[in-house]
């Protein structure tokens, strides 16, 4: 569904990725691990189009998107939820969503929003609430939930476990999971709770100084104390 060829990109003349080539197949759950700094915000940044593209391409559904607007990405099914379950605190959770889905007829829009509540019942309960008053589980919920509203077919994620306990971290995989199976969303997911991902991916690449340093099934290494340690150092 997403192929990402020979990419390369940075900031201003700081070049952070090499040569990456990545894949996310269609209706599987693919991760991206490695150390802070690595570049794996940057790899999903570009792909979505937040910054762009110095060499190679992004290809998706067979088209090549390479430097392609947010807007455009996001009417074509993508979606993508960044690092710090960033939410409008001053807004209700409804707002928040409302946000998510504006360009929705108000009927796609009342049906989207009660498959969110259908997958967040507490998000329900809570929706008249200011969203600066959620814990930082429930905020990330509402972020993912923001993004799923426009029904999107590829869902970029960008480390949703950041701050959360174990407890929701599990929470938050089986989410993932569950969004993966029942709605058959292609996942593309940047996460640093190693073992907790290489539970519900089908593939994993790790990322090291801005190239790609594994690319495999996640049961190769999921085991293997020392490779997992080596794509860390
Ligand atoms: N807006 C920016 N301007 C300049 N340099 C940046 C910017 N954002 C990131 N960088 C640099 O690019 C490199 C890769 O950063 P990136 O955020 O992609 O890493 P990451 O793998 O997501 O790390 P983390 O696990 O800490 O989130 C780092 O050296 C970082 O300092
Ligand atoms: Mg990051």
């Amino acid at each position: 569904m997403l192929k990402v060829e020979r990419l390369e990109t940075g900031y201003g003349k700081k070049q952070v990725l090499f040569d990456i080539d990545l894949e996310a197949a269609e209706g599987k759950i693919t991760a991206i691990i490695g150390p802070n700094g690595s570049g794996k915000s940057t790899a999903l940044k570009s792909i979505f189009g937040l910054i762009s593209v110095w060499k190679g391409a992004v290809n998706y559904k067979n088209k090549d998107i390479t430097n392609r607007s947010t807007q455009a990405n996001v009417k074509d099914g993508i979606a993508f939820v960044p690092q710090g379950n960033r939410v409008f605190d001053e807004m209700t959770v409804l707002e928040n969503l409302e946000i998510g889905g504006f360009h929705l007829p108000k009927k796609s829009f009342q049906t989207e929003l009660n498959k969110i509540w259908e997958l967040f019942p507490e998000l329900e309960k809570r929706k008249k609430q200011n969203s600066g008053k959620l814990s930082g589980g429930e905020k990330q919920m509402l972020a993912l939930g923001r993004a799923l509203i426009n029904s999107p077919r590829l869902l970029l994620m960008d480390e949703p476990s950041l701050g959360l306990s174990p407890k929701l971290v599990t929470f938050i995989m089986n989410y993932i999971r569950k969004i993966n199976h029942e709605f058959g969303v292609t996942v593309l997911i940047v996460e640093q709770k190693v073992r907790e991902v290489l539970e519900v991916c089908h593939h994993v690449y790790s990322i090291k100084l801005g190239k790609i340093a594994y690319s495999g099934k996640p049961e190769i290494i999921k085991d293997d104390k020392d490779k997992l340690r080596e794509l860390f150092l």
